[in-house]
């Protein structure tokens, strides 16, 4: 599967630096809302004041008569679409009815687009829309998770892509009944909100004849394309999504969002070019993490051997749609327990529906389980660290399959190594420096490595160029950048020679970006089309007048520095463009498509892990936590570029730092609210926040996950980062945390 020359390429395992970082840096790359068109419409979204009920009176005139207004459009006079005679599921959608923006007068949540007021400028639109008025009949609406718990129920359709938790083993009631020591508690994380640089935006192009070219800040150009021909009515032939950057996104990008109807729906009618844009603000009516409560128990031996692992849990969604993630299985799988039972359940309530954000599930499930295990570990008397080996799970239980790699050992090891793990006492509140309490924690990480079919074209040009084509997303990510790698060492080119085309919905079919499966799809796809293109290349070469490689086994030919030579003799060989030119070629172009192999998913199931150490330091007297070391030691499979992939694993930290201490949107449940959605109120961790993040990637090989030995790293460095700094704050002050974000009032 791998060959030599690809393991040993010049880019791939080396740290570049990105392909694209200076269009970034510069401003010459492009976001959503910055394509320019002629003559471009604006249009700014109106929101709902109350959270339930129904519009009585839309009030659009005074809006409607400012100067440079062209239309207000609201659920009275919006033109009828495809999209209000079926409802259309995009591809990451949960099952229920998706969200219709000016469906009709009804109001669903706080927040909820119900009027687009389009004008001639950006200014002219929104003080028009400061002009609409609107009449509400308010009804009820409920928005506290702990006040519905009673009606939670197990959703009754399963979401496309996520497992729903798994079976019982053994009877993990008796067995926690019957065991020596054991733990029961509750664990909560707060409503958290994406917050990408880039708020969503859509710039759509009127090219005239019902033709569209799109915009859009997205995750997946052909989800918004699709998403818009089946709601519109329109042919995949006139609607192309061109998104070629994204600020950031996080999950928050993974669905077309509201702002993309309401454009297209714009310009269709008015036959123009029309943008719109999310104010910081209205980026918090779109998805969310949910809020979760967990119950975790864990039942052991006095020799530390788990007996028992229960873990419940309870996630609010919306009324219209019932979103899933996966929060308990991690418990089943991480750990070997001979008992385990499992427990996920929704509860309806009156907000839009949560959506995928970095890790969904992961974060929160294994925040409770490692705070579970840290404790048990307290109750043992036991190192966390050998109590987690003392359960090292080396099958998965739950879908009784074997890993196709786990270095989660050499995690533990290493990274203990790194952070000086043995110079940690073992007892709480013993170690102080000045009026600051230390504390040392640690946490498990756990992710699915997935892959998902993806195609690519390779195009190699007569002047010894090479184009990458897929329609992925980069969302900072640096698929660009790993792609190029790719195909520099699949054909022997300098990386100058390699340019990558993504997020344009007429390339090579592509799922969304996500689920920190882009680097082992999109990257298995681009190797197989330059393994085809390398074959006929090859071929064309021997096949030349007088060629030093005709009579040379195409397994004895390298590719190296724009030539192809016989692998010990460097001195025989020919230029890429002389073999072109001699074969009187223009291009050598292949699309390929790569998926998971389906014979070694029948016995195999892929996971990244991770071991994380954290260093807190507590003023007491001012509840202040400061985070001042995390060692972060990841098995991923193969890393393509060690540099891409230790700002993927810093930002999840980062992220990981922010759900520990200080992400929450706060709800007025009164009002059905959520209040601090803006940047100043909704807190993330800055600059002053930061100090010493340490990734160390452990050397894991597998050739079963993917193609490319590939397993993914966008999400696993959020995945355990809570859970050890939580714990690094109970050694530090002696007391748990168990409700999330740690704020100081719960310090003190
Ligand atoms: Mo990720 S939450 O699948 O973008």
């Amino acid at each position: 599967m791998l060959n030599a020359e690809h393991t040993q390429g010049a880019h791939v395992g080396a740290p570049r630096s990105r392909v694209d970082g200076r269009l970034k840096v510069t401003g010459a790359a492009r976001y959503a809302a910055e394509f320019p068109a002629d003559s471009l419409l604006h249009g700014v979204i109106v929101s709902s004041a109350v959270t339930r009920g129904k519009i009585k009176r839309i009030h659009t005139g005074d809006a409607k008569a400012q100067p440079g207004v062209v239309e207000v459009f609201t659920h009275e006079n919006r033109p009828s679409t495809a999209w209000f005679d079926y409802k259309y599921r995009d591809e990451t959608a949960p099952p229920g009815s998706p969200f219709r923006p000016l469906y009709d007068d009804e109001i669903q949540f706080s927040g909820q687009a119900i009027a687009l007021v389009v004008a001639e400028t950006f200014e002219a639109a929104r003080a028009a829309a400061m002009l609409v008025r609107v009449e509400y009949t308010p009804a009820d609406h409920a928005t506290n998770l702990d006040l519905q718990l009673d009606e939670a129920y197990v959703p009754p359709k399963k979401r496309n892509g996520i497992k729903p938790p798994p079976k019982p083993r053994g009877d993990a009631e008796a067995a926690f009944a019957a065991a020596p020591v054991k733990l029961q508690n509750e664990y909560r994380v707060a409503i958290e909100h994406h917050n990408p640089m880039e708020p969503h935006a859509t710039t759509v192009v009127w090219k005239g004849g019902g033709k569209l070219t799109i915009h859009d800040k997205t995750q997946g150009s052909q989800n918004s394309q699709s998403y818009v021909t089946n709601v519109f009515g329109l042919s995949a032939d006139d609607v192309e999504v061109i998104s070629p950057f994204v600020g950031g996104a996080f999950g928050s990008g993974l669905r077309p969002q509201h702002q993309l109807f309401l454009a297209v729906m714009a310009a269709l009618q008015l036959e123009r070019s029309v943008r719109v844009e999310l104010t910081r603000d209205q980026t918090f009516t779109l998805g969310y993490r949910p809020c979760t409560i967990q119950q975790v128990s864990l039942a052991a031996n006095r020799d530390g051997k788990l007996q028992s692992v229960m873990h419940n849990a309870t996630a609010g969604t919306s009324r219209f749609e019932d979103y899933q993630e996966v929060v308990v299985n991690w418990s089943g799988l991480l750990y070997d327990s001979p008992n385990a039972s499992f427990d996920y359940r929704l509860a309806k309530l009156d907000t839009y529906t949560p959506s995928d954000m970095r890790a969904p599930g992961a974060t929160l499930g294994v925040f409770a389980l490692e705070a579970a295990m840290d404790e048990l570990s307290c109750e043992l008397g036991m190192d966390p660290i050998e109590l987690r080996l003392r359960n090292y799970a080396d099958r998965d239980e739950n879908d009784d399959k074997a890993f196709t790699s786990k270095e989660l050992r050499a995690c533990y090891r290493q990274g203990a190594e790194r952070f000086g793990w043995s110079r940690r006492s073992s007892k709480p509140r013993s170690m102080r420096e000045g009026r600051e309490l230390i504390g040392m924690g640690m946490a498990s990480g756990v992710w699915e490595a997935m892959m998902q079919k993806t195609a690519a074209r390779a195009t190699l040009t007569a002047d010894g160029k090479l184009e990458i084509a897929c329609a992925t997303a980069d969302i900072g990510t640096g698929t660009y950048t790993i792609l190029a790698q790719i195909a520099a060492d699949a054909l022997g080119l300098p990386l100058e020679r390699v340019s990558v085309k993504l997020g344009d919905s007429s390339l090579p079919k592509s799922p969304v970006e996500g689920g920190s499966w882009t680097a082992a799809s999109a990257g298995s796809a681009v190797q197989a089309a330059c393994d085809s293109v390398k074959q006929a290349l090859l071929t064309a070469a021997r096949g030349l007048e007088g060629s030093p490689l005709a009579n040379v086994d195409l397994d004895r030919i390298v590719l190296r520095d724009g030539r192809a030579e016989v692998a010990a003799h460097s001195s025989a060989g020919l230029a890429i463009e002389d073999i072109m030119r001699g074969a009187g070629k223009q291009k050598l172009e292949a699309e390929e498509s790569a998926a998971p192999s389906k014979t070694a998913m029948l016995t195999h199931v892929g996971y990244t892990h991770s071991a994380v150490f954290a260093e807190v330091r507590v003023d007491e007297e001012l509840g202040v936590v400061r985070v001042t070391r995390i060692v972060n030691a990841v098995a991923a499979g193969k890393i393509i570029n060690p540099k891409t992939a230790r700002s993927q694993i810093l930002g999840g930290v980062v992220m990981g730092i922010g759900m520990a201490l200080e992400e929450e949107t706060l709800v007025d449940h009164h009002l059905g609210r959520f209040m601090n959605h803006n940047l100043a109120e909704y807190h993330v961790p800055v600059n002053a926040d930061i100090h010493d993040i340490d990734v160390l990637f452990v050397e894991e090989h597998d050739e079963m996950v993917s193609p490319i030995g590939v397993k993914g790293l966008g999400e696993i460095g959020i995945v355990g980062t809570a859970a050890a700094i939580a714990n690094a704050i109970h050694h530090a002050t002696g007391k748990r945390m168990r409700d999330l974000p740690i704020t100081i009032d719960k310090i003190i």
